[in-house]
């Protein structure tokens, strides 16, 4: 493995512009700087509030160093005392945990032997498809597992009824002591896995009442995970705290988190891009474009403004991996409607070298891949992407990792998130929040038949909707 870089991440924007693009494709500086006021207001309304309301998680690179300690003291104990360490949790309970051991893990870390992954095998199990929970219970030793229950609510009904399933089976297939498979990492006041732990003496870490779920990777959330598969959870402390440092000046062609809010603002707003396709060049950052795409669909497709007047924002966040995706999406976004915008990650260095012998020189078109090397090849068809989108005039940029490591993705995920909540403040809509999550909750607790007042309205207000056709079933 090459030593690990402690480098900044670079947000590369000349293909965003006109004077780049060509005028009719890309957004002209001046449309930029047109918006400086108004960004640098939102930025200074952002670090306003640094640290209350639902921008707790701002202070998270600063003020953990006791929470650290006793991470790495928890995961030091599950990685001597267990095989396998199992997430339960969903949504942003769950997709940073796996993007973060995806992104800094081995590739096939569940394969590796024991004493070449050093710590236990790592499953997040962020859906309740019967048939996968079967397929979970096969693979894992419940004896030898250890679970940790992550839910800010402490209500969400995903994971409490897999709280039940297993804190049931290890009743009864572990008996006396059955509390110390249980980790919980919840609220500390509201919900009920709060109470459970408090009852069961699980071990406990708290989600501080200011950081809500897609917001929470740096917290224990994601922190304790890592720690227990090894990562290095300060690194990726210390990177989130430089990006932070970047994301203090209110001047847009300064602050990255800020130009890129500014970017995407005019993209969607004036050039109807509403749509913003993220592609990394590294397979170990596709679980990083899932965690991207909750962050910024969640937080910024809204309905009302914070005063309450009807709109309808969002810019539809999706994902690709480069370079396989070159082979299903690219015809689209080189020939398709002009409505995207598409973000290449890019690593400069990857932490393998891959060489490709010499062979097949009887073929031209093969034998001059021979002497170069993987590295080469993905960087080579990330540039001829790049070029296919420049010469269709197609908004792009690049955001340039120089490796993937826990210093780097420390900075990307609080880039976004800053990136996130100035979107918010130019959209004038609250971006910490989800109703739209809330309707879809309370329908299906409706249909399960939940008897308090509010499921039961429901439930009646359901069985009034316009009834289905048998004409339309095929
Ligand atoms: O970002 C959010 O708030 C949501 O995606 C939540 O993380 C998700 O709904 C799970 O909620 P909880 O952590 O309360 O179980």
């Amino acid at each position: 493995m090459a030593k690990e870089m402690r480098k900044p991440i670079i947000l590369d924007v000349n293909h965003m512009m006109a004077d780049i693009l060509g005028f009719q494709y890309g957004i002209a500086s001046e449309q930029v700087d047109a918006m400086a006021r108004v960004a640098a207001h939102a930025q200074a309304a952002v670090e306003k509030n640094r640290g209350t309301g639902w921008l707790g998680w701002m202070d998270l690179p600063y003020n953990q160093a006791e929470i650290v300690a006793k991470i790495e003291k928890i995961a030091a104990r599950v990685r001597k005392d267990f095989d396998t360490f199992v997430v339960l949790g969903i949504g942003g309970s769950a997709l940073g945990p796996i993007a973060v051991q995806y992104a800094l893990n081995h590739q096939r870390y569940n394969d590796l032997s024991a004493k070449m992954r050093g710590g236990p095998r790592f499953y997040v199990e962020d859906n309740i498809d019967p048939e996968r929970m079967a397929s979970l219970l096969d693979v894992i030793d419940i004896k030898r597992t250890c679970f940790n229950i992550i839910t800010k609510s402490g209500a969400t009904a995903e994971t409490m009824s897999q709280y039940l399933i297993i804190s049931d089976l290890l009743k009864k297939k572990v008996g006396d002591g059955w509390q110390k498979h249980i980790i919980a990492t919840t609220d500390q006041e509201k919900g009920n896995l709060i109470k459970l732990a408090h009852k069961e003496g699980f071990d406990l870490f708290y989600i501080p009442s200011t950081v809500g779920g897609r917001f929470s990777e740096l917290c224990p959330v994601g922190l304790l995970p890592a720690a227990v598969c090894g990562i290095d959870i300060k690194g990726l402390l210390e990177g989130a705290a430089a990006m932070d440092e970047r994301c203090k000046t209110p001047n847009l062609w300064k602050n990255p988190a800020l130009l890129e809010a500014v970017l995407q603002y005019i993209a969607m707003e004036e050039m109807d891009a509403n749509i913003q396709v993220i592609m990394p060049y590294a397979d170990s950052l596709k679980y990083m474009a899932d965690w991207f795409c909750q962050l910024w669909a969640e937080s910024l497709g809204k309905n009302v403004t914070r005063k309450g007047m009807a709109v309808n924002v969002g810019q539809t966040p999706t994902k690709a991996l480069g370079v396989t995706d070159q082979h299903s999406q690219l015809q689209l976004y080189t020939e398709g409607p002009y409505d995207k915008v598409i973000t290449l990650l890019k690593v400069e260095s990857f932490r393998e070298k891959a060489l490709i012998p010499h062979g097949c020189e009887e073929f031209a078109d093969v034998a001059f891949l021979g002497g170069k090397s993987l590295n080469a090849l993905i960087d080579a068809e990330r540039q001829g992407t790049e070029y296919a989108l420049y010469r269709s005039g197609r908004m792009n940029q690049t955001i340039i990792l120089p490796q993937v490591n826990a210093y780097t993705l420390g900075q990307l995920m609080y880039f976004f998130q800053m990136a996130t909540a100035y979107m918010g403040e130019l959209l004038d809509i609250d971006a910490f929040n989800q109703p739209g999550v809330e309707e879809s909750k309370i329908a299906s607790y409706a249909v399960l038949g939940n008897q308090s007042d509010k499921y039961m309205k429901k439930a009646q207000e359901m069985k009034e909707r316009t009834e289905s056709q048998k004409r339309y079933l095929l």
